[in-house]
């Protein structure tokens, strides 16, 4: 039943999952032109995982990171009312979620998938957060997950080195306005520059003979490295000074920096912008490389598994990526 007090948002629960096949730099230089040294010095990433075998999709990841998150709280499925899948590597074009809602047999649930490649979770937590302090909704289940090793040229040594695949969910109630822990956000989208990362729908160079309608498919990650750099580099810090400075909070307040894990020169960059130590910098990327939607829950999860996070710690969470959209939540953790 719909509430009509504003009410807060609380985290309790979160859960991931990746491949088990691994492939290491090493790996890659045996497909492109590439070694090791290169790909560590210019990113970080040292192996990512890999969803192998015939049959296999984002659904299978984000099932078992559902699972997880609901089994650390002994939560039943069918409290959820509501599951978001931020994804950009559907199994269906119609929409993923739905398949998810039916496998982890959350039958109480609405489910619908969001697309915003890099920034996926972090408008999926947002979007959540609206309906739990509106009242709409008391459980939300929300999953970041991709599987971008199905859309990589994998002979495009530019892209092909920095994608990864994986899954990680979070699970948000509402909660009295005291105990909030999704403090602010800060979203952002500039589509003048979709084309520096996209993964685009290519036309036939032929109509339907009596139709005129072109028909085609979609093909492969396409990047220009070097401006995505200049603009994550860029706009990520400002977007983070702004909703530090509506919710006036201090750089010297931050706990933790969680950024997409995207390439670590650029986690640096971001944390140096901001005169934030670098010890503060949650990092996994150098296990699983870029694994889009799912970076951010995926880096919490095993930060949250390593006890590196304490109650009441600060913790500012970006994303950034094709669209081009980023943004910043800041959430205070709670034990
Ligand atoms: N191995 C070896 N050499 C490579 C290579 C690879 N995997 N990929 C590119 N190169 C070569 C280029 O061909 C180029 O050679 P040239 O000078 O002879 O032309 C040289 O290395 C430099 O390429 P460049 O693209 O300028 O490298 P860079 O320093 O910009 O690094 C990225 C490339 C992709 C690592 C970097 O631009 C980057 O991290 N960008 C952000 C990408 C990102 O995070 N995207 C996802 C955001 S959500």
């Amino acid at each position: 039943m719909k509430s009509l007090m504003m009410q807060g948002t609380q985290i309790l629960s979160t859960g991931s999952s990746v491949p088990d096949s691994s492939l290491s730099n090493d790996q890659i230089s045996q497909i492109v032109e590439t070694s090791d040294k290169w790909i560590v010095t210019r990113t970080g990433i040292k192996k990512r995982r890999l969803l192998t075998g015939s049959r296999k999709s984002v659904i299978d990841l984000a099932v078992v990171a559902a699972l997880k998150a609901l089994d650390k709280i002994s939560m039943s499925a069918l409290e959820i009312d509501l599951i978001i899948l931020a994804t950009s590597s559907p199994n269906d074009l119609f929409g993923s979620a739905s398949q998810v809602q039916a496998q982890i047999k959350a039958f109480n649930a609405v489910a619908f998938d969001l697309t915003a490649a890099c920034s996926g979770f972090v408008l999926a937590m947002v979007t959540a957060s609206q309906f739990l302090q509106s009242g709409s909704y008391r459980t939300i289940l929300v999953i970041g997950a991709d599987v971008l090793s199905k859309w990589t040229n994998w002979s495009d040594r530019s892209t092909c080195i920095l994608f990864g695949d994986g899954a990680g969910a979070m699970i948000l109630q509402s909660c009295l306005k005291e105990f909030n822990q999704v403090l602010g956000f800060q979203l952002n989208t500039n589509g003048n520059h979709w084309n520096h990362l996209c993964l685009s729908y290519e036309e036939k160079i032929n109509p339907h003979p009596i139709l005129n309608v072109y028909q085609g498919s979609f093909k492969y990650i396409s990047m220009n490295g070097k401006e995505v750099y200049k603009f994550a580099v860029s706009q990520v810090p400002l977007s983070i000074l702004k909703c530090l400075h509506d919710l006036n909070i201090t750089i010297n307040d931050i706990d933790w920096l969680l950024l997409h894990q995207a390439n670590e020169r650029i986690l640096t960059a971001v944390a140096n912008k901001l005169s934030i130590n670098a010890n503060k910098i949650i990092v996994n990327l150098n296990n699983y490389g870029n694994t889009s939607a799912a970076s951010i829950p995926l880096a919490l999860d095993e930060a949250l598994d390593q006890k590196q996070i304490s109650n009441d710690d600060i913790i500012v969470i970006s994303g950034f990526g094709a669209g081009l959209t980023w943004g910043t939540v800041i959430i205070q953790w709670k034990c």
